[in-house]
């Protein structure tokens, strides 16, 4: 059994502080690690991934944040957003549905999902809410981006105190402009939005861009955006608890999107687009920022995977056993073998090229998330793409959803035998398996980082996350490791992760849950001091709750107001 049963354990997270089982640890590996979750305690829905969010944080240097020395500080804390303060008061009148927790106040703002570092500030985010700033040393809830007024509120469900709002998990921060561009779909029409860091967002409608399942990314080249249509489907009777009929759609459209053109236009315009059709299915895409040379995108495509279906009580694995109720709640793994592209978008000519194409049946399956060099001067010229894989993994395939694949998946691809995990490298632009290091079959990796060798003041002249020698290949990738053995950090030389882990951090009888992405900071301290929105600028509309309901609003308001814990 592979998959740590580990994984959606709700045993409450704690701090603890790690130390060094093996290796020696990079004396020029610094900053901190930031992972995305949904807390545990909310593992009991029907989707794991509509949790509380929460972060964990691991500094990358012995002795910060009150570890001692030689130990590695593992903190973490549920984020005291508006919504989970509501909660906290008054959990009897929120409900878990298929798309979310709901509640008289509205649609609960999970924020557990992904780290968005932008310079010193942190935002956290997922595609049903608005991006929340979180304190990064406090880890404590800031802000949300842009007054709720701005954005397009899905009003299926009364919201007077938490709007319903369909964005992104993956905004981007362009270093050109220092702006935050995301979405905000609203029934199916995609609009741009640009958030210069304070005060109300702006947004575009963009003409004839329909999004036909949902937006889980978005990447940008200097010039251009990019926003694709993600494999998260959500069919209607779902929503009332009805079965899945139809899989993900197998391709669909990609827009391209000018920022000058966006920005020639006042908001609330239409704004054209190129439009192509990109298959097999994708949720993760990342361009290459320098678009001199035409407009690259690499596409991590979740070919025939499905997580919007969970295992559940009665299912039945890709092998016809039983699921183990441990798994309740995991979403489907990939049915195909991984596949990675990398697709250069001619909007002149229309056409769609393919450069570049990674993938290997024999070796690389469920793939799960990347390590890149994020700093500018990284993502105009990538050289490494580090991602690790889960395996062949059987158990985390259920018939319900090979009945809903059936006429698309190959079986004849299907490994024999469970295969293990890996730490790889591809290297960019080319895509050829560079390095690959085998993990034990029960590891579970997840979510890694790349940290450059020497960064921001160590190399002048470049930004301030880059280090000396941009690109990925140069400095060190980190990978969490669940296994209910116990967890692990283990350390690779991005040059080679081949070689193994150079270090490996642990503390017996530790295990971590379930984790979204994860994201790396040079450094942590309090949030700065500038206009932020606050809960109470929001609370126009409390005269649609009840009496008791819209006093426990104003109450949170007050609390966040004045620093009080969340309990
Ligand atoms: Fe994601």
């Amino acid at each position: 059994m592979p998959v740590p049963r580990s994984l959606f354990s709700r045993d409450r997270p704690a701090d603890h502080d790690l130390t060094l089982r093996s290796g020696a640890w990079p004396a020029d590996l610094t900053g901190e690690l930031i992972l995305s979750a949904p807390h545990p305690d909310t593992f009991d829905g029907p989707h794991p991934f509509f949790g509380e969010g929460m972060t964990y944080r691991l500094s990358l240097e012995a002795g910060r944040h009150g570890a001692p020395d030689g130990s590695f500080a593992w903190r973490q804390a549920r984020i005291d957003s508006p919504s989970a303060r509501l909660r906290a008061k008054r959990p009897d009148v929120f409900a878990s549905t298929m798309i979310g927790v709901q509640s008289p106040f509205g649609a609960t703002n999970s924020a557990n999902t992904a780290p968005l570092p932008w310079g010193d500030r942190l935002f956290m985010t997922w595609d049903v809410g608005r991006p929340v700033e979180i304190d990064p040393l406090t880890m404590g809830f800031v802000g949300e981006v842009g007054h709720r007024s701005g954005w397009h509120e899905f009003d299926v469900v009364p919201q007077p105190v938490l709007p319903l709002v369909m964005s992104t998990a993956h905004p981007v921060i362009d270093p050109d402009r220092d702006v935050m561009w995301t979405v905000n779909t609203w029934w199916g029409q995609l609009h741009v939005v640009r958030w210069d860091g304070e005060g109300p967002i702006r947004s575009w409608p963009i003409r004839g861009a329909t999004i036909p399942q949902s937006v889980h990314s978005i990447t940008q080249t200097r010039d251009w955006l990019i926003v694709g249509d993600c494999a998260f489907k959500v069919e209607p009777q779902v929503l009332t608890g009805g079965e899945r009929t139809e899989p993900a759609n197998h391709d669909g459209p990609l827009y391209l999107i000018r920022k000058d053109d966006l920005e020639a236009t006042p908001p609330g315009r239409e704004v054209g687009c190129d439009v192509f059709r990109v298959a097999p299915e994708i949720n993760h895409y990342y361009a290459i920022y320098d678009d001199t040379d035409g407009i690259r995108v690499l596409f991590e495509h979740t070919e025939n995977a499905d997580i919007a279906m969970t295992q559940g009580p009665g299912d039945l694995d890709a092998l016809g056993r039983p699921c183990d109720p441990a798994l309740r709640g995991l979403y489907g793994f990939p049915m195909s073998p991984d596949r990675t592209t990398l697709l250069e978008l001619d909007p002149v000519s229309g056409a769609v090229t393919g450069h570049a194409e990674l993938r290997d049946p024999t070796l690389l399956w469920t793939r799960q998330l990347n390590a890149m060099d994020w700093s500018t001067e990284g993502m105009s010229r990538p050289t490494s793409h580090h991602m690790v894989n889960q395996g062949w993994r059987p158990e985390a395939i259920t018939q319900r959803m090979l009945a809903v694949y059936r006429d698309r998946v190959d079986r004849s691809l299907w490994p024999a035998e469970e295969t293990p995990p890996l730490v790889m490298t591809a290297s960019m632009p080319d895509l050829t398996v560079a390095s690959v290091h085998e993990l034990a079959l029960d590891d579970f990796p997840t979510s890694p980082i790349f940290v450059p060798r020497d960064s921001g003041d160590a190399s002048p002249g470049t930004s301030r996350y880059a280090g000396s020698d941009p690109g990925g290949h140069d400095g060190y990738v980190v990978v969490p490791i669940m296994n209910d053995d116990g967890f692990r950090v283990e350390v690779f030389d991005a040059a080679d992760v081949g070689k193994g882990p150079l270090a490996t951090l642990a503390k017996p009888g530790m295990t971590v849950p379930f984790v979204l992405h994860s994201a790396w900071m040079p450094a942590v301290a309090r949030a700065d001091d500038r206009p932020r929105l606050r809960f109470a600028d929001e609370l126009d509309r409390l005269d649609e709750l009840p009496a008791d309901l819209a006093a426990v609003a104003i109450e949170v308001a007050t609390d966040l107001a004045d620093g009080v814990p969340l309990p």
